[in-house]
């Protein structure tokens, strides 16, 4: 659960200042921007043609941000300035979007100054340990239904395919990240003061110091103009170490620009990946016992996938396709032992057959092992399923082309 700073003396002249200065935000932004990414446009003059930048994407939040697009029917609070005027919005589909305050969480496992400092946070990395909050950027959520209805008249994250480590963009004064789902407000219903799951306006030490907002959990904070883009559906999930999950989420921030920018504009005027896209692995999941490591060297992204050694265990990897048909799966791998760890390949839970992974020198050593499959158009996701009881080898990235 979370604790953060809150301030209740500033409220009603700032909440105005910045109502106003939002608004006038707003109309410039939309006015200007929304679209995209044509190919040799002067709009986008330090991004690939394909590329969306934070701006066209931030605009495009803003201007879908409207009462038709309106998540919830009664308004939630600003964790700072604790106004009830914080709405959330879905400018795409599957995409949830809020602006507000941003107080300073410090839970978790890192130690901090905060008498309010508790050990643990509502999720966990991917190898079990709290969260560090002043190394994990992540935003903070209600716990429960503060109104105890179905459907929420609030927005609750488990109503709309959200769960821990779900990723987010945060937007802040022209910058951007990626973080991640990582604690929840406790629901103690208490109306008039801190700790109440219709707040929203929260995230981590690291979430702020990457954004440039003062970060301690007893003097930062800010008290509007964050907006949190959150990506729901298990695809959007964030996995690894707490020394790593930073790296993995920023690694997904292109990604989730695209994605978000191409839906608004219709889906139709940003191209997806060219073929020869990398994949990272580490973006993917894996069945039980599985971590994302970084121990070996060589690897590319923020590290590797380590798959459990067992036959059956198996990795995802979500990858998309800019057209259907036969592809070639060019897998990079390493297996430091005597012995090979072939895999079946399968293709959204069809099976393409077995693809052997030879021996590699050592464990810091890469190869490569190819096979051809099937694609459909757009997402798609690949397993890799060990057949031997060592399970599969160590996976660093897979593309297609
Ligand atoms: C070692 C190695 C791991 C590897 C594992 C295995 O522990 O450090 O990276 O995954 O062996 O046998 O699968």
């Amino acid at each position: 659960m979370s604790s953060s700073r809150k301030r209740l003396a500033v409220a009603a002249a700032a909440a105005i200042a910045i109502a106003t200065q939002l608004a006038i935000t707003h109309t410039a932004q939309a006015a200007t921007a929304h679209p995209a990414a044509k190919a040799g446009s002067a709009a986008a003059p330090a991004a690939a043609a394909a590329d969306y930048t934070a701006a066209q994407v931030l605009a495009g939040v803003q201007k879908n941000s409207t009462s038709s697009t309106q998540v919830n029917s009664k308004p939630h609070i600003n964790t700072m300035t604790r106004s009830m005027n914080v709405n959330v919005y879905q400018p795409a589909p599957g995409v949830y979007s809020y602006t507000s305050s941003m107080a300073i969480d410090d839970d978790g496992s890192d130690p901090d100054p905060d008498p309010d400092h508790q050990g643990e946070t509502t999720f966990q990395d991917s190898n079990g340990a709290q969260l560090a909050a002043h190394h994990v950027p992540f935003f903070v959520l209600g716990d429960d239904c503060w109104d105890k209805k179905t459907p929420c008249p609030h927005f609750f994250y488990k109503e709309h395919g959200m769960s821990g480590r779900q990723f987010a963009l945060m937007f802040y004064k022209g910058k951007v990240i990626g973080s991640i789902f990582g604690d929840t407000q406790t629901g103690n219903s208490q109306t008039t003061s801190d700790n109440d799951s219709r707040e929203l306006g929260e995230a981590s030490v690291k979430a702020a110091s990457l954004l440039g907002i003062p970060s301690s959990g007893t003097t930062g904070g800010v008290d509007n103009g964050v907006t949190v883009v959150m990506f729901s559906g298990p695809s959007w999930v964030v996995n690894g170490s707490n020394a790593n999950l930073s790296n993995n989420a920023q690694a997904l921030v292109q990604k989730a620009l695209n994605t978000l920018g191409a839906a608004m504009d219709g889906g139709g005027t940003t191209p997806p990946p060219p073929t020869g896209t990398l994949f990272e692995a580490e973006t993917g999941s894996m069945s039980s016992g599985g971590t994302f490591d970084s121990n070996h060297t060589g690897f590319t992204g923020s590290g590797f996938a380590n798959p459990a050694n067992a036959a059956g265990s198996y990795l995802d990897i979500p990858v998309t396709a800019d057209s259907a048909g036969t592809k070639t799966l060019t897998f990079r791998y390493s297996d430091g032992t005597s012995s090979a760890r072939p895999a079946t390949i399968s293709v959204n839970g069809t099976s393409h057959g077995t693809l052997n992974f030879p021996v590699t020198s050592d464990w810091n050593t890469w190869s490569t092992a190819t096979i051809s499959v099937p694609l459909t158009a757009g997402a798609n996701t690949i397993r890799v399923t060990g057949t031997v009881a060592d399970g599969p080898a160590n996976i660093d990235s897979v593309t297609v082309s």
